[in-house]
């Protein structure tokens, strides 16, 4: 079979061994926009792809590992045809996205078969917030395998500021390989959320990034890894956030870390230190697995170099705009039309051994869950009695965080996903303005999302 199982001994398989000068940098293929259109040919299809000097068989689109970045703008059209030469069904979500979820536009239910070709056509709105989106598979029950497998891409929707400072766009994902091929998980690793033994970085580990000491790099990075939190420390980087998600600060915000769940994204700014130095994801615990459940195994993602930042003996570049102010309005004052609450749960029994449930319910196509009116704004709030982390992902209307693990959140902070922490709770506002149509909100652990941790949401 394509994948080989977890047991196979393979040959020498690249590893993340955090040395500084292992990968150059590098960058996927840009695409632009061109008259308010980007026209993509997109083949979805397994294709050698060398990593780390090494070739291994990989799921790619267009043939590499992230797929190429699309820069967009505002009111752009997106044009997609997506042409699976897998063997297996997948089809294509734009996470994060401000659009219409219904037809042939960002739509979770569609299914592309081998050998089919399916046409796109995703429309932003004219105020579409700029930010750093990606896209990846949905086919529900394949999706954890088929991102592993390499199937991720970024999208960037363009800020007049960035062609003063153009941000690099880091795609970071993890992967197991086994035998020169994305190596097969255990049930375990489906219940636990599978953690790949290899950190990338547009396709490389521990790339170096070059430039002048004291040059200020902006990072626009997308946590793509199925199961991975990255805990970014970037002590001695002189390091301010820009925005999370398609969310903007009004001030540049100096941080020591941030934590990127499954599917977060974040734009951050570093400055070129005088000596090398390592921006390091540390280790973080998503789960308190210690009752015996599972045999006791932990959830913890190690320590892991993410890219080494080098200095060039050479002048100083110039400073990084400003960001510009967020489109999304402030939430916490307006009048909600109403308020729910969503309970993420696990539970014995299920494929894998665990259930992983909202609401008491596995994922159903043809049931909706949250019937909810075009006009309205709702507080949500997302309960997590298990024993692990959940991070929750709503498609198409960002929500704004108000509280999270018992702390007030300061400020504007909208997210696509949000972290529900082990046995705590989230709050945030949405507002249902505009698209009508019915999609999905799931646990972005997408192992989780596979098991049945998803439901369906329906706006009218
Ligand atoms: Cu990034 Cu429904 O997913
Ligand atoms: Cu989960």
């Amino acid at each position: 079979s394509r994948v080989p199982g977890a047991g196979d001994e393979g040959a020498a398989a690249p590893t993340a061994s955090g040395s500084p000068d292992q990968a150059a940098w590098s960058e996927p293929v840009v695409l632009t926009s061109a008259d308010g259109v980007l026209d993509l040919d997109l083949t979805v299809a397994e294709a050698d792809v060398v990593v780390a000097g090494a070739t291994v068989r990989m799921m790619t689109y267009n043939g590499t590992v992230p797929g190429p970045t699309l820069h967009m703008r505002p009111g752009d059209t997106l044009r997609i045809r997506c042409e699976n030469r897998l063997d297996e069904p997948t089809n294509l979500h734009t996470h994060g996205l401000y659009v219409s979820a219904d037809g042939n536009s960002d739509n979770p239910f569609l299914n592309i078969g081998p050998g089919e070709t399916f046409d796109y056509e995703i429309a932003l709105p004219d105020d579409h917030p700029a930010g750093v989106f990606w896209y990846h598979p949905h086919h529900h029950g394949m999706v954890a395998d088929q991102l592993f497998a390499g199937l991720y891409g970024a999208i960037v929707v363009d800020d007049e500021d960035w062609s003063v400072s153009p941000p690099r766009v880091l795609v970071v994902s993890d992967v197991t390989f086994s035998g020169g091929e994305v190596a097969g998980v255990t049930g375990a690793d489906r219940m636990l959320g599978r953690t790949g033994e290899t950190l990338l970085v547009n396709g490389q580990p521990a790339p170096t990034l070059r430039g002048p000491a004291g040059e200020e790099q902006r990072l626009l990075v997308v946590n793509a890894c199925a199961s991975r939190y990255l805990d970014l420390r970037t002590t001695g980087l002189g390091a301010t956030v820009r925005g999370m998600d398609s969310a903007r600060w009004d001030e540049p915000a100096a941080t020591e870390g941030i934590l990127l769940a499954p599917g977060n994204r974040a734009d951050l700014v570093l400055t070129m230190p005088e000596a090398a130095t390592d921006l390091i994801a540390a280790e973080y615990d998503r789960g308190r697995m210690g009752q015996g459940m599972m045999g006791g195994r932990s959830t913890a993602s190690p320590e892991v170099v993410v890219l080494t930042m080098q200095p060039d003996a050479a002048a100083s570049a110039p400073a990084i705009s400003p960001v510009s102010p967020t489109a999304w309005t402030d939430l916490r004052d307006v009048a909600i039309d109403g308020t729910r609450s969503l309970t993420m749960t696990m539970g014995m029994g299920g494929g894998a051994g665990m259930r992983f449930l909202i609401d008491g319910r596995e994922f159903a196509p043809g049931r909706v869950d949250q019937a909810v009116a075009i006009g309205t704004v709702e507080e949500w709030t997302i309960v997590n009695t298990s024993p692990m982390d959940h991070p929750f992902h709503l498609h198409i209307w960002p929500m704004q965080v108000l509280r999270q693990d018992g702390e007030e959140v300061a400020g504007v902070d909208v997210r696509d996903v949000v972290d529900v922490r082990a046995g705590s709770a989230v709050t945030v506002r949405i507002a249902f303005d505009a698209f009508p149509g019915r999609t999905v909100y799931h646990c972005h652990i997408l192992d989780h999302e596979d098991l049945g941790m998803m439901g369906v949401i329906e706006a009218a």
